[in-house]
């Protein structure tokens, strides 16, 4: 009795494993072809949000009718574009970047069906964006908090495509969480209220000296006064 059982179990996951591998190979296939989203959604409203209106098509397009994509690069949320990269890229799905893009390397990178570009980043360039895409929708650091928060790269960096040794000034981060102030006001501490990361004895410094973008931040106090208890987000070991 045992082994027929077993023998079922073992068919059933071969079966399965036959699906599973067939599966993905569609998938696969679909990726040249691009931006036809039924090679693994046969229909939207399974993945749409509940209450959102009913999309029609089998492409980027039955979305960016309603979701005119953001060329501006303006500091606001982004809902739409961090869920997309968030389910399809990083370690949920690892959908390439041209299932949905277009790229020309050192010429254009856009979306697919329409003709604008948001820049012309070069071979290396593409690497280093899949590289902090994996960190930004999963690493913890300060980008994950953020993509939790439905922000992308475009409302931290500004519109120009990111790349190697940018970073972001205080201002732009300051357009969400100032005016400073205000973000000094609810890092005080009740107690010691001198030991306020916002507001020290060092004056105006970069955000970045302690929130780090793509890695592990650190409260750059501690490194001369270990007796403070100060902890900050964003700290994940990568
Ligand atoms: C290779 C397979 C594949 C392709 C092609 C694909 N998706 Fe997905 N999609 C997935 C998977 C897997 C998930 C579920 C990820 C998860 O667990 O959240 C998903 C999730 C989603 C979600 C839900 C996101 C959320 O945050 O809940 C939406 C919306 C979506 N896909 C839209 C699209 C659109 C639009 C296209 C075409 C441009 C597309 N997908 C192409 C595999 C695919
Ligand atoms: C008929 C117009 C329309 C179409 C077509 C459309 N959307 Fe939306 N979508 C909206 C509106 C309105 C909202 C709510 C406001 C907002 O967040 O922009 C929304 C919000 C969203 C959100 C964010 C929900 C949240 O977390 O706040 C996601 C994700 C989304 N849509 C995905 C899609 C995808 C994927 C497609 C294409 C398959 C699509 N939408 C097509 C109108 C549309
Ligand atoms: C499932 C489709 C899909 C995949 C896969 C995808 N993107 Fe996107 N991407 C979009 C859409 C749609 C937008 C436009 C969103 C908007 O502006 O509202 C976008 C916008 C962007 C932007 C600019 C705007 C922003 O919000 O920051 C960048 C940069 C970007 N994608 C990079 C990438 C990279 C790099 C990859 C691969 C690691 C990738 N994308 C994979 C659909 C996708
Ligand atoms: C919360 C704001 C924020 C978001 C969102 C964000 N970044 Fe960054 N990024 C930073 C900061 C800050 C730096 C400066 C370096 C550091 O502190 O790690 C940076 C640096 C970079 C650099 C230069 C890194 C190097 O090694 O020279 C690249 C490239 C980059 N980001 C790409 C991206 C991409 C691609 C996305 C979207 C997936 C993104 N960033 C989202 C804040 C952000
Ligand atoms: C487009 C708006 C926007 C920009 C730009 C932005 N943030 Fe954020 N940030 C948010 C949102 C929204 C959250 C989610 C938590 C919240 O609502 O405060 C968040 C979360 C955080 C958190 C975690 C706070 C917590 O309570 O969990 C830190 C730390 C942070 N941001 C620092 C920064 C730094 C440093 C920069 C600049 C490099 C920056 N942010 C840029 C909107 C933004
Ligand atoms: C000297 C290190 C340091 C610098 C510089 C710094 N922060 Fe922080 N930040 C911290 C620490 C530590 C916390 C956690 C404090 C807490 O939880 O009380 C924090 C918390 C935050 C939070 C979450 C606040 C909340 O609601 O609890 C935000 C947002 C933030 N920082 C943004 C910024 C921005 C924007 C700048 C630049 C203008 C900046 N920080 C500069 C160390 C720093
Ligand atoms: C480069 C080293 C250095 C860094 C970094 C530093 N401090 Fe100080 N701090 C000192 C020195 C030196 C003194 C004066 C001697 C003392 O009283 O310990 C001091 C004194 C203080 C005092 C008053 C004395 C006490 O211990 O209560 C406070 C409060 C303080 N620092 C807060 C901060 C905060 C908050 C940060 C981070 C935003 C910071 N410091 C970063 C060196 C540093």
């Amino acid at each position: 009795m045992k082994r027929i059982l077993l023998s079922i179990f073992l068919m059933a996951a071969l079966l399965c494993l036959h699906y599973f591998v067939a599966g993905s190979r569609t998938a696969e296939a679909a990726k040249p072809a691009a931006a036809s989203c039924q090679a693994c959604h046969a229909d939207f409203t399974s993945v749409l949000p509940k209450g959102h209106p009913p999309a029609k098509g089998t492409g980027l397009a039955a979305c960016t009718s309603c979701h005119a994509p953001d060329l501006t690069g303006i500091a606001k949320k982004n809902a739409f574009s961090s869920r997309m990269h968030t389910a399809h890229v990083g370690p949920k799905g690892s959908l390439d970047c041209t299932a949905c893009h277009t790229w020309v390397p050192n010429k254009r990178f856009g979306l697919i069906g329409q003709k604008w570009s948001w820049g012309a980043p070069k071979k290396e360039d593409m690497d280093l964006m899949k590289e902090i895409f994996i960190s930004w929708a999963n690493s913890g650091h300060t980008d994950t908090l953020h993509a939790k928060a439905g922000i992308v790269c475009t409302q931290c960096h500004g519109k120009e495509l990111p790349k190697a040794d940018d970073t972001v000034e205080n201002s732009r981060c300051l357009t969400c969480h100032g005016p400073m102030e205000k973000l000094a006001l609810k890092t005080e501490p009740k107690d010691f209220k001198g030991r306020n990361p916002h507001k020290s004895h060092l004056g105006d410094i970069a955000c970045t000296v302690c929130h780090k973008g793509h890695r592990e931040s650190k409260v750059y106090c501690l490194g001369c006064h270990q007796n403070f208890q100060m902890k900050i987000q964003g700290a994940a070991k990568p």
